[in-house]
């Protein structure tokens, strides 16, 4: 099926690695000029180099903190050099640290809070603009299942998604009359570097092994596997694409059955 992708012009952040990087390269593959981001230049550059790599490959790079309130600013005035609108915006950040109430200051909260919800809101205040141009515009914010389901040991996470959800759905509500659509995607496991990072804090606290964790963490899925970051992606090219367009104000969870709530 043609997704209608070409030449549409796709910003996603904090796409140096795991899910944003791999709806990076599902854009590229689909024949978007793909703006990626990330904090560490190394990082960024080795993914556009991975990126460039592709057939008929078109992708900028700007490093940069999406947490950093003068930051969404500046990568508009950066994409507005190179073009005249934007098409599609999808807004990721690194997710909050692992842990309980007792372990987390208000000052913790209140970082997390700036990357976890401050950050969605940023860009898409900065952004508007620049979909407003577009014939087909549409955000995507990326989330969690937490906001179905929350996670053990995973308080800050489980808390602050789920307003960033609501600013999905209320901005579906708001935009809409402007023809931008609004949605978002709650994934559920999915083996990215992150995943690996909080399955060896288990595999240490549980004196067990990783493998052990991931096996564990497996068996919670009626699919007995957590899932790989190009399912996720192929499900964001999708939400994002002109394809969709009829698809507003959606909290899609990507997690292969792992909720096992009816709604
Ligand atoms: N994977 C899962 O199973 C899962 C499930 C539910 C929710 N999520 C959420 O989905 C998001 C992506 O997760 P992931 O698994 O893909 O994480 P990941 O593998 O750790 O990748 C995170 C990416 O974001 C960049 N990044 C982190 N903080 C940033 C910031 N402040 N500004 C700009 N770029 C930043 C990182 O590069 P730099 O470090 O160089 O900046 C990297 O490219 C997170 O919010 C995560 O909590 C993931």
């Amino acid at each position: 099926m043609d997704l209608f992708l070409k030449d549409k012009i796709a910003l996603i952040t904090a796409s140096s690695k795991g899910l944003g990087f791999a709806t990076a390269k599902q854009l590229v593959l689909e024949g978007a000029i793909v703006i990626i981001n990330g904090r560490n230049e190394k990082t960024l550059s080795n993914a556009k180099r991975q990126l460039d790599s592709l057939p008929e490959s078109r992708v900028i790079a700007v490093a940069g903190d999406v947490s950093h309130p003068d930051f969404s600013d500046r990568l508009m005035k950066e994409i507005q050099y190179h073009f005249d609108g934007l098409d599609i915006l999808i807004t990721n950040a690194g997710g909050p640290p692992a842990g309980s109430l007792d372990d987390f200051s208000i000052e913790d909260w209140e970082k997390a809070i700036n990357t976890t919800l401050l950050s969605h809101v940023r860009l898409i205040q900065a952004a508007k603009p620049l979909l407003l141009k577009s014939p087909t515009p549409s955000i995507l914010t990326i989330t969690s299942a937490a906001v179905k389901q929350p996670m053990p040991n995973m308080i800050l996470s489980n808390s602050i998604r789920s307003a960033t959800v609501g600013l999905t759905k209320s901005l579906a509500n708001e935009f809409g009359p402007s023809g931008i659509r609004v949605n978002s995607i709650l994934p559920g496991w999915t083996d990215t570097e992150r995943v690996h990072d909080l399955l060896n804090t288990r595999a240490q606290f549980n004196h067990s092994s990783i493998e052990e964790e991931y096996q564990k963490q497996a068996l919670e899925s009626p699919l007995r596997r957590i899932g790989k970051p190009e399912e996720f992606a192929r499900v964001a090219t999708f939400l994002v694409s002109p394809v969709a367009s009829y698809i507003n104000g959606v909290m899609l969870v990507v997690d292969g059955g792992m909720n096992k709530g009816t709604y």
